[in-house]
């Protein structure tokens, strides 16, 4: 099945109402989890990679691993460039075939200070010319997610009205719009504005993006697809259980290692005993969700 733009994909979500799911791979390992639940899943797949995995890994031989991966699927799937925070980043990743980019004008590329609107507008704009310019979706954001697992101010939220000018003004393909979620864990249950969500698709009729897919209750993932959200982002629950699979197996090697200790036996020592366990723990996390999100059996 060739690459498809997150645009293709969400076609079909708007036409029968489910949200796809959006993955971060940051290595082989995670890359070929993601793409195994969307197979067992028969789901389409937006496989995505963050600006941030460059302070891990020089991206271009991954993403050509990667490349490989989705020739070989049977299923759709788009490679996205998650939270771009320049337009020289989007350039480098469209430069590597992703067939969808994110440019998050919200923050600049501290990722820590807020642009103005204006700033997040004309960014934005730039990205998806370039973008479209070589048949590439592209995602904007606008209003802020949440940066501390904290309660979230009703004041950060995306303004429909807002959300509809910008739309207008920058050409994008999917909104990420803020709605109470936050990335990475929450101190306790996190409200989610599920009503903005259907008061944004009301002025816009755009594909709307969760981001901070983790730790949001099942209950307000389904109001928010019932409500018009299309792609919906996790990471941090599949790093979760990537290291709870790590801990238990570590635990079981550390009993076997004081065994042949005591024995006086040399200590057998194998990387995959820990990489296929972690990378099965992800496969799970990707296939609950997309059977969450309503894209399982969607492909
Ligand atoms: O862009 C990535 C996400 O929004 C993931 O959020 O780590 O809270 O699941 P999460
Ligand atoms: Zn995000």
């Amino acid at each position: 099945m060739p690459l498809v733009t997150s645009g293709e994909l969400m076609k079909d979500a708007m036409k029968r109402e489910y949200a796809v799911g959006a993955f971060n791979a940051i290595n082989m390992e995670t890359a070929q989890a993601i793409v195994a639940a969307a197979h067992a899943e028969k789901s389409p797949l937006i496989l995505q990679v963050t600006e941030t995995t460059l302070k891990y890994t020089e991206p271009e031989p991954l993403v050509a691993c990667i490349h490989e991966l989705i020739k070989e699927s049977t299923i759709p799937v788009a490679l996205h460039l998650d939270h771009g925070r320049s337009f020289e980043i989007v350039m480098r990743f469209l430069r590597m075939g992703f067939s969808s980019v994110m440019m998050d004008g919200s923050l600049q590329e501290d990722g820590k200070t807020p642009r103005t609107t204006e700033e997040n507008l004309e960014v934005t704009r730039q990205a998806v010319e370039a973008a479209h310019a070589l048949g590439v979706s592209a995602e904007g954001e606008i209003g802020r997610l949440g940066q501390v697992s904290d309660e979230q101010s009703e004041e950060i939220l995306t303004d429909p009205e807002e959300a509809a000018q910008f739309v207008e003004a920058t050409g994008v393909d999917l909104l990420a719009v803020a709605i109470g979620t936050t990335h990475g864990l929450y101190k306790g249950t996190p409200k989610i504005y599920t009503d903005r969500v259907a008061e944004i698709r009301e002025r816009t009729d755009m594909p709307l993006v969760m981001h901070g897919g983790t730790g949001v209750p099942d209950e307000d993932v389904v109001e928010g697809v019932k409500n018009g959200i299309r792609k919906i982002n996790i990471d941090t629950q599949m790093r979760v259980a990537c290291h709870e699979a790590l801990w238990k197996i570590m635990n079981e090697i550390e009993g076997e290692y004081k065994q042949a200790d005591a024995a006086g036996e040399p200590r057998k020592y194998d990387i995959r005993r820990l990489l296929a366990p972690a990378r099965d723990a992800i496969q799970e996390v990707v296939a609950e969700k997309m059977r969450l999100f309503g894209c399982a059996g969607k492909a």
